[in-house]
């Protein structure tokens, strides 16, 4: 069996800041509520006519060119974004013909919050059963078109931006101690389709609609199950919690991350946080983060790599990388 390598990473958010004291004054919150209930302190918009697409083509651009990758040798594009450009053809599509890739599969996937770790899991499938050689795997959103900017509770906490990996087959299977991912895990339970979601869409309403999310429940629910699905994905890959060099969390709010932090029982140093520059970016949110982490030097060769996410569903994934 083959193995799929992370070869390049890269990212792109939108030159707007918004941070927390210039939010609209109708919202009715403050800077010290949502740092302390949240730690988040700003977020990039995207301008007028920036789509999805075009985040999501930055970032891979910037993906290849570390990856020393040429456009025209990717076989595979997955974009996991649950704010598309168009409700039909894949965001995915625009991407490819944006950064010229090859006539291959591209697809978007769409697993909220989850979706770059499902599209890692996905990827490293397809890479290791030959289906693919060279996949650009994207997570890429522009939630504030999603916001009720008249809703205080969850206006204040998304933003936008994207982030992408390129990921290589390598034909040698490996050993826990050689470059690749280890081991991954999704999962999902309809059963919290109504806490976090939006209130339109093509079947429904005809819509785009707005953002709608049960806080407190998601609260609840985010700190096991993120620290469930990183527990089994470290498992399955035959290594302990004690291994860890980096935990690459999904972006969503300062306490949910320290608590899984906390319950995993890492060190904070090695828990990787921009909650606090990005806001929660869904699925940009892990490579986005990635790649401070990598750019500032943390991330280093050899250093195993644990990501989790939770989101809307209720989806949730995990992913271990020896970088
Ligand atoms: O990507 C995955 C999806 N998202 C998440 O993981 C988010 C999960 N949930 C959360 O992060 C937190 O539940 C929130 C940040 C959304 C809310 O924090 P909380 O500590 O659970 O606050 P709460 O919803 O219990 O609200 C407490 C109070 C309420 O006022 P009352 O009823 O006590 O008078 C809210 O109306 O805070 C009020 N409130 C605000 N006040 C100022 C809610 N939002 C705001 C706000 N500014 N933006």
């Amino acid at each position: 069996m083959r193995r799929s390598l992370i070869t390049g990473l890269g990212a792109y958010l939108p030159a707007r800041v918004l941070r927390n004291d210039a939010l609209p004054t109708h919202l009715d919150t403050s800077d010290a509520w949502i740092r302390e209930r949240t730690g988040i302190a700003q977020r990039h918009i995207a301008a007028e006519g920036e789509a999805t697409s075009d985040l999501a083509a930055a970032a891979g651009r910037a993906a290849l060119a570390r990856a020393g990758v040429e456009p025209g040798r990717i076989d595979l594009l997955l974009v996991a974004t649950s704010t598309p450009d168009r409700t039909f053809p894949a965001t995915a599509t625009a991407v490819q013909r944006k950064l010229g890739l090859p006539p291959c599969m591209a697809f978007d996937l769409q697993a909220v919050c989850a979706g770059f770790a499902y599209a890692l899991q996905v990827a490293d499938s397809l890479l290791r059963t030959g289906s693919a050689n060279r996949a650009l795997v994207v997570g890429a959103e522009t939630f504030s078109r999603l916001l009720d900017w008249n809703d205080r509770g969850t206006a204040v906490l998304f933003g936008d931006g994207a982030g992408a990996v390129v990921m290589e087959a390598d034909g040698q299977p490996g050993t826990p101690l050689d470059r690749g991912l280890l081991a991954a895990r999704s999962g999902a339970d309809g059963r919290h389709h109504d806490d976090l979601y939006v209130d339109g869409g093509p079947s429904t309403t005809g819509t785009v609609g707005h953002l709608r999310m049960n806080g407190r429940e998601v609260f609840r629910h985010a700190v096991a199950r993120l620290s469930a699905v990183a527990e089994e994905t470290v498992a399955a890959a035959g290594l302990g919690l004690d291994d860890v060099d980096w935990l690459v969390p999904h972006q969503a709010n300062r306490r949910i991350i320290d608590a899984v932090g906390k319950r995993l029982g890492l060190d904070p140093e090695k828990v990787v946080v921009t909650v606090d520059r990005h806001a929660n970016t869904s699925a940009a949110s892990i490579p986005l983060a990635l790649n401070v982490a990598y750019e500032d030097g943390r991330l280093k060769p050899g250093d195993l790599v644990l990501m989790n996410a939770m989101g809307g569903g209720f989806a949730w994934g995990a992913a271990l990388v020896r970088w």
